[in-house]
């Protein structure tokens, strides 16, 4: 399809984007009183993380702050979204700010204005503070207080620069991958302990929106990632297991958030996972299910599960169990994660389904009251390589974008509020479990250098801002 094609696809005013996380990208770990970070300690934990990376230089963008952001700007990008590293604003999570972690974010902010950006500020994308974490992290109600005065801080210092606010991102991957299964900071594996994260993340959520309501004139907002999940066949019980995995990634925020309760099938089945459920008070969920001025979905690939007494019984229909590592919690749900053989796959081993991104939207403005959406990330991990002419050629990514493109403007078509979409990401980066083995970027980096390496994709992102520009109105 032509750039003009899809350009035109898509409303005035609509924003055009790209996202990061601090602790993905900024590295100077150690600078200017930044305190730990569960990310700090779960990286330099052996076995945590692939290669042993940690996020200690990263991309350096902490020292390269001008220079990215005139990535962004010479993207025609309309926003940026970045997030505050908790622990460079309160070393310990708690207390009084730390001036000199508040002026770097300052600095950010300004920067934007100055090349006439926006800030899409996230914040909280994961570095919960070591300190927090040593007092019982999300497993205790006290964090999600210490959240919302943490929201305060940066609302007073940051709130007339910020145009949009993301409280938490994927509190999904917070408590699941967190507590749950232990592949991310602080790494337990622990049901009952995922399913209390979970509860004490959306309250911090739920604090985190009333300081930034009362401090700043920026709309505020919730990212979850979502995804379809398909049973592999229509025997009863995959689509029952179909349900179960649906209720645990999607329901599990969707209805708390926008319903103002959790749904009946999850309290069910966590029902004697301990404190699971149990740590809910009295008003939490009114709190919870406050009005947001928009929902951000993450949106990545779709989930194909069977019930387990059914993988044999699946393989034989081509379709093959996925790797351990990708299941997150399933094997609790009584889930077995599976995907098409020879389907085609991103380099972080997820189908590549963009018509399941125009399901999804739709499927979520059915289901609930919901207010305009952001894609506040969406984009792929391909095996990119510096050619000898110094060139990355990153075709599977431009393809990745520009099908998933089409299925956000399928759902616009469709009826869907979708406002804006930002890619993730802006540059090559620290991705979590995996380190330094992924590359997500519309820009290269040469890790030891630093250098940034503008892909064939940044070119094609930017030509693209640039032809929805000039679409005529209609
Ligand atoms: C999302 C995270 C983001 C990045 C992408 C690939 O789950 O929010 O930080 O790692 O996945």
């Amino acid at each position: 399809m032509s750039i003009t094609a899809v350009a035109s696809a898509f409303p005035q005013g609509f924003v055009w984007g790209v996202s990061t996380a601090a602790y993905q990208i900024e590295g100077a770990v150690d600078a200017d009183g930044r305190g730990r970070s569960i990310w700090d300690t779960f990286s330099h934990t052996p076995g945590r993380v692939y290669n042993g990376d940690t996020g200690d230089i990263a991309c350096d963008h902490y020292h390269r702050l001008d220079e990215d952001l005139d990535l962004v700007a010479a993207l025609g990008a309309g926003s940026y979204r970045f997030s505050l590293a908790w622990p460079r604003i309160q070393p310990d999570g708690r207390g009084p700010a730390n001036r000199a972690g508040l002026d770097f974010y300052r600095r950010l902010v300004d920067g934007l204005r100055a090349r006439n950006l926006t800030a899409t500020a996230t914040v909280y994308h994961w570095d919960l503070p070591q300190a927090l974490e040593d007092s019982g992290g999300w497993l205790s109600r006290e964090t999600a207080e210490r959240f919302g005065e943490f929201a305060a801080i940066v609302a007073e210092a940051l709130g007339d620069g910020v145009e949009r606010w993301i409280t938490i991102n994927e509190p999904w991957c917070a408590a699941w991958h967190g507590y749950g299964n232990g592949l991310h900071a602080p790494g337990q594996t622990d049901p009952g302990a995922a399913a209390a994260a979970t509860h004490h993340l959306l309250l911090g959520h739920a604090r985190a929106a009333a300081a930034l309501r009362a401090a700043s004139s920026g709309t505020v907002g919730i990212t979850l990632n979502l995804a379809p999940v398909r049973p592999g066949s229509d025997d009863p019980a995959d689509v029952a297991a179909a349900q179960r995995l649906d209720g645990n990634t999607n329901r599990l925020f969707l209805d708390p958030v926008f319903e103002g309760r959790y749904p009946d099938d999850m309290l069910e089945h966590y029902a004697g996972a301990r404190p699971g459920f149990s740590v809910v008070r009295d008003g939490d969920l009114q709190a919870i299910s406050a009005p947001l001025d928009f929902l951000g979905i993450n949106y990545y690939s779709p989930a194909l599960v069977v019930d387990p007494r059914n993988v044999e019984r699946a393989r034989s229909h081509g379709l093959v169990p996925q790797r351990a590592e990708r299941e997150p919690a399933t094997e609790e749900l009584g889930v077995v994660r599976v995907a098409h053989a020879g389907s085609e796959r991103t380099a972080m081993g997820w189908e590549i389904e963009p018509e399941a991104l125009a399901e999804l939207l739709c499927r979520v403005d059915r289901d609930h009251a919901i207010p305009p959406i952001y894609i506040t990330e969406n984009g792929a991990a391909f095996s990119d390589y510096v050619d000898p002419e110094g060139r990355v050629i990153d075709e599977e990514r431009i393809a990745y974008l520009e099908g998933h493109l089409a299925a956000v403007a399928r759902a616009i078509e469709a009826g869907v509020d979708v406002r804006g979409y930002f890619c993730w990401s802006l540059m090559d980066n620290f991705e979590w479990g995996r380190g330094y083995s992924r590359r997500f970027g519309l820009v290269y980096v040469d890790y030891p250098t630093g250098r940034r390496i503008p892909k064939k994709s940044y070119a094609w992102f930017r030509d693209l801002v640039a032809a929805g520009r000039s679409v005529p109105v209609a």
